[in-house]
């Protein structure tokens, strides 16, 4: 699977370091070509030489050469930092530690693993790793964040028993996760490149007034876990969302919106040489037949407020009327008859592939970080088990684009 993927593992200093033997070793073993640095920390925790035997290649450590360096024939005037950077196929950091990940936020280049970093063209995983306190600090938690908005993929720690003694978060990822994690990059990797996709996400909001609204419990973490993963794939993602509590790589172009009105122009204003469209978007259904310009007062009511509602604009039915070129996915958020209600909206909005989820099920729907997903097109429908909305996401490119290509 691995065989001949250049694969740079950066190491820094925390304990977590000896598991990268193993992570080395199952690398070597699935064929990768692995080259080590370390920064000078990490040597503290795992040996250099375990680790270039491990990998049959010199482990790099320090930027300059030891010794006298007066004399100008000592001086060693390699570009091994850039060269390295620019050999990989894929830079891991494991573990990253919260020193080295601030630095890389900072583009600080104080050693040689953060000077690879600066000058990698390919992707970079990072696996932070940290006692439970420092992961939780809230300027560990904004650079993590501000990493993995610059496209920097995640591996998640892990929560147990950490070094300090005590339990909590911050447990590097076991390295046989971590090869899994590498793999799955490999096989997806920019497999959609050159495809366009265009992903709604979050919930909508039809105002009453300039102050109230009604709208529903959307939180936009599907969508956004499926435009994130296009955008690792390659795919040229635009995403356009309701009001949510989310934060995207800058390699999506985002546009935020209120209505169902206001969603249905972006779409359209966007759709242009579209190859798929994934509305994920809960688009609020029901609007004020008319928003009053002026906050409505209390006294004004006597008790009770009278509204008249009416259906807002259905923008997967209005892309299915009007279906130019693209593979049209809608979702199907049920509570009741879930695989036969979705199959009706896979006909009545002319979809070829319609995601069904049910909202009473523990671990699907609105908020959850994971889904349990039905994938429905016009002959089959497969139940997937209960993964996160990220693999999620994966699992519906891999099947918009399978039917695509028959
Ligand atoms: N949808 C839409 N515009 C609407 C309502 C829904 O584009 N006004 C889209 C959603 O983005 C989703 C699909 O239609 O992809 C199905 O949404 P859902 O709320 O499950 O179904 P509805 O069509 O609204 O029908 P019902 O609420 O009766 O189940």
């Amino acid at each position: 699977m691995l065989k001949g993927k250049k694969i740079l593992l950066g190491i820094s200093g925390g304990i977590a370091a000896y598991k990268c033997c193993y992570l080395v070793r199952m690398l070597v073993k699935e064929g990768a070509d692995v080259r080590v640095v370390m920064t000078p920390s990490s040597v503290n925790f795992v040996s250099p030489v375990t680790l270039a035997a491990l990998s049959k290649n010199k482990v790099t450590i320090n930027m300059f050469p030891e010794g006298d360096v007066s004399n100008a024939e000592t001086i060693d005037t390699s570009t091994w930092h850039v060269d390295l950077g620019l050999w990989a196929d894929l830079f891991v950091i494991a573990p990253a530690t919260a020193n080295t990940i601030g630095k890389i936020v900072q583009g600080i280049s104080d050693n040689f693993l953060l000077t690879a970093v600066c000058a990698a063209k390919c992707d970079i995983i990072i696996a932070p790793t940290m006692d439970d306190d420092m992961y939780k600090n809230s300027t560990t938690q904004e650079n993590i964040l501000k990493l993995s908005q610059k496209g920097f993929r995640i591996i998640e720690p892990t929560e147990g028993e950490l070094a300090s003694g005590i339990h909590g978060m911050g447990r590097m990822a076991e390295p046989e996760e971590i090869v899994t994690n590498i793999k799955k990059y490999f096989e997806r990797s920019k497999d959609l490149k050159g495809k366009k996709i265009l992903i709604t996400a979050g919930p909508t909001r039809e105002y009453i007034d300039p102050v109230r609204f009604i709208s529903n419990g959307s939180t936009g973490k599907m969508g956004f876990q499926l435009a994130k993963a296009a955008e690792e794939r390659g795919a040229d993602v635009t995403l356009i969302t309701g009001p949510v509590d989310l934060t995207s790589s800058e390699n999506i172009k985002r546009i935020d919106v209120l209505t169902a009105d206001e969603m249905l122009d972006a779409v359209k204003n966007n759709i242009s040489k579209t190859d798929a469209v994934i509305m994920t978007a809960a688009v609020e259904d029901l609007k004020p037949v008319s928003m009053s310009s002026s906050k409505i007062k209390k006294e004004k009511l006597n008790g009770k407020l009278d509204l008249e509602m009416e259906m807002s604009v259905d923008i997967l039915k209005y892309l299915g009327e009007n279906k130019n070129g693209f593979m049209l996915v809608g979702f199907a958020l049920e509570t009741d008859n879930e695989i036969e209600n979705a199959k009706k909206k896979l006909v009545s909005k002319n979809l070829d592939l319609i995601v069904s989820n049910n909202a009473k099920i523990e671990g699907a729907g609105f908020g959850s970080d994971t889904n349990i997903i039905t994938l429905i097109t016009k002959d089959k429908a497969e139940k997937l088990e209960k993964m996160s909305k990220y693999d999620a996401g994966n699992k519906i490119l891999d099947k918009i684009f399978s039917i695509n290509t028959k």
